[in-house]
């Protein structure tokens, strides 16, 4: 797909703080209700533990069948030290246990184990990169049904150079094409991954290094986005910015980043946007979100 033609129908609607069903969509009582929540950073500070716990709280009164979490839920482990590793995802899952519902968790940045130069470890040790996640939470990509809808998560990240970037990869993009060619086109399409896919952030704050002709953040973007092109890919949830927006693609698809847990900087203030976690209220093929604070 040219992708000039793609981002001229963007739709865009930034800072929104709530959405509708569509007017396509069938009103009445909701089919089922999710959380999505993203960056959590959570650390061994009894503030940001409260905060979560806090969050826990709200979920739990919530009438939803799942939490999907989208990555960076440990601050983090990039520079190797496993003890500090194994007590951050130690931390998060005993917290997280505290959700009555099932918590479908996402591969971030913050969770590569020992990329950094300045690490302690190298690429040899077992946890290396999504070593110590797929130890704590299992595979990296995976996808799951509920109710009619499609849930697919995957892992948007790799290491070049000792550093993280955006990268899907021939392997999991064959996996991909193996999962949907056991989904009708007619399947509505839940997508989560850590960095955004698409996003409004660099047009919003445009820095002066960068243009607004950076180009992709994930390197194939378009590869990816053309696996699901005979297929109904409603929803894109998204991390990593700490910001909220909803661009509704071509009436197609909304690419959601989805706020932050954490805030920006991480527990230490809101800049672009307050903390908080996104409802979802799905009903037939359309879906409503509030953002929720805690
Ligand atoms: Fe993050």
């Amino acid at each position: 797909m040219n992708v000039r033609h793609f981002i001229s129908f963007l739709l865009v609607f930034v800072g929104t703080l709530t959405s509708g069903f569509g007017q396509a969509d069938a009103v009445g009582k909701t089919d089922f209700s999710f959380v999505f929540m993203t960056d959590v950073h959570i650390r061994p500070d009894s503030a940001v533990v409260a905060a979560f716990n806090r969050l826990v709280d709200t979920v739990n009164k919530l009438d939803v069948d799942f939490v999907i979490s989208g990555g960076d839920q440990v601050f983090d482990v990039m520079r190797g030290n496993k003890a500090k590793g194994d007590s951050l995802f130690t931390l998060y899952k005993t917290l997280s246990s505290r959700i009555k519902v099932p918590v479908h968790n996402t591969v971030g940045n913050h969770e590569l184990f020992a990329i950094y130069p300045e690490s302690m470890e190298d690429s040899t040790h077992a946890d290396y990169k999504y070593g110590m996640f797929k130890r704590y939470f299992g595979d990296t990509y995976y996808a799951f049904d509920h109710k009619g809808w499609h849930f697919i998560v995957l892992n948007a990240l790799d290491v070049a150079g000792q550093k993280y970037f955006g990268q899907i990869g021939e392997d999991q993009l064959r996996w991909l094409q193996r999962d949907l060619a056991g989904v009708s086109p007619e399947t509505p399409i839940v997508v989560t991954l850590h960095i955004p896919l698409i996003t409004a952030f660099n047009q919003v704050y445009p820095r002066p290094d960068q243009n607004n002709d950076a180009g992709p953040a994930i390197v194939d973007r378009d590869a990816l986005l053309a696996v699901f092109k005979k297929h109904n890919l409603r929803l894109v949830l998204q991390g990593h910015l700490h910001w909220l927006e909803d661009l509704n693609v071509e009436n197609r698809t909304h690419f959601i980043t989805g706020g932050s847990v954490a805030g920006r900087p991480t527990w230490r203030g809101t800049n672009f946007g307050p903390r908080g976690f996104l409802l979802f209220d799905v009903k037939e093929e359309g879906f409503k979100w509030k953002y929720i604070g805690f």
